[in-house]
């Protein structure tokens, strides 16, 4: 299974529009900025899955050949599955009208729901191609796994375990009945047996998450804060980073002393914020990531599972 890090920040990306943090001041001087949080999956390199879709999702597949289309028109990506409903990682559904072909969309059934309803993506795209809506089951430790089809129902070579991960419904729909709202995934190459565990959002290192992550091959886990109180450090009127269900990456019962204990034979955090110190090179927070034994994700990363 080929994995591609398509994009390693959390929602805004960096430099963020409106944010003046070191970061985004040093990513605007060098012209290296990073991409909102999304990642390709192909288990034959020919036939592509999505998961996730960002408002960057654009400037995304034009990086990468095995994304472009092959004739006149098409295209090589079969199917988007979405972890949560937030908009960093739905928006880029609609970039995907074009699309001459129904697209089969998988999420969990508290997402599903919000894209027919508070966040109507599935209705505005009924205009265009259309979507094959198909919901990703909790499926849990004892769970059948789901077998990923196109939309011709033929399988592609890849099968996928859900885990409700702790986590909140979006802002736009606080409201909401309770459902799942987020799931963690581990993707299974059918014939390689290389494992992937796709958790970009979450607010703890759980059963689940553990259930996700034992054996397998590659973790992408959120690293979207390395401290709780990041963003109003950083004079933004804003909960926690736990509050947010994002587990820091720093401090006690962080990721960097949990996730080693996680059970992945790798670790690499993705949606990535802003105003995170460990995306500077030099720092000390960057240092304690990697002598933990964890990588920092990156635009364009690619693993062969
Ligand atoms: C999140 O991951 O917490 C959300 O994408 C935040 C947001 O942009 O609303
Ligand atoms: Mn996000
Ligand atoms: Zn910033």
């Amino acid at each position: 299974m080929r994995v591609i890090i398509l994009g390693s920040a959390a929602g805004g990306g960096l430099p963020q529009w409106n944010c003046g943090c070191a970061n985004c001041r040093a990513a605007r001087a060098d012209g290296a900025g990073r991409t909102q949080s999304s990642v390709a999956v192909s288990a034959d390199g020919e036939r592509w899955i999505l998961l996730n879709a960002s408002p960057d999702l654009r400037v995304q597949l034009a990086a990468h050949p095995a994304l472009w289309p092959r004739g006149a028109r098409g295209t090589p990506i079969q199917a988007v599955m979405l972890t949560d409903g937030e908009i960093d990682h739905t928006l880029g559904l609609l970039l995907l009208r074009e699309s001459a072909a129904t697209l089969p969309v998988y999420a969990p059934a508290g997402v599903a729901a919000l894209l027919g309803a508070e966040w109507p993506l599935y209705r505005v795209l009924a205009a265009y191609a259309g979507v094959d809506a198909r919901i990703i089951p909790d499926g849990g430790p004892g769970g059948r796994p789901l077998q990923l089809t196109n939309a011709q129902g033929e399988s592609l070579g890849v099968q996928c375990t859900a885990f409700p991960v702790a986590r909140r419904p979006p802002r736009y729909a606080r409201g909401a009945t309770a459902a799942t709202f987020d799931v963690g995934l581990r993707l299974r190459d059918e014939r390689t047996g290389g494992t992937l565990a796709y958790i970009p959002t979450a607010g703890a290192v759980d059963d689940a998450v553990r259930a996700a992550a034992t054996g397998a091959d590659v973790l992408l886990f959120d690293g979207t804060f390395w401290a709780d109180d990041e963003l109003r450090a950083a004079g933004v009127d804003a909960p926690t980073a736990r509050e947010m269900g994002h587990l820091p990456v720093g401090g006690p019962a962080g990721g960097i002393e949990l996730l080693p204990r996680a059970g992945a034979k790798r670790t690499v955090l993705v949606h990535i914020n802003n105003t995170n110190p460990i995306l500077c090179r030099t720092s000390a927070e960057r240092a304690q990531v990697e002598a933990a034994g964890l990588e920092v994700g990156e635009d364009g990363m690619e693993f062969e599972l």
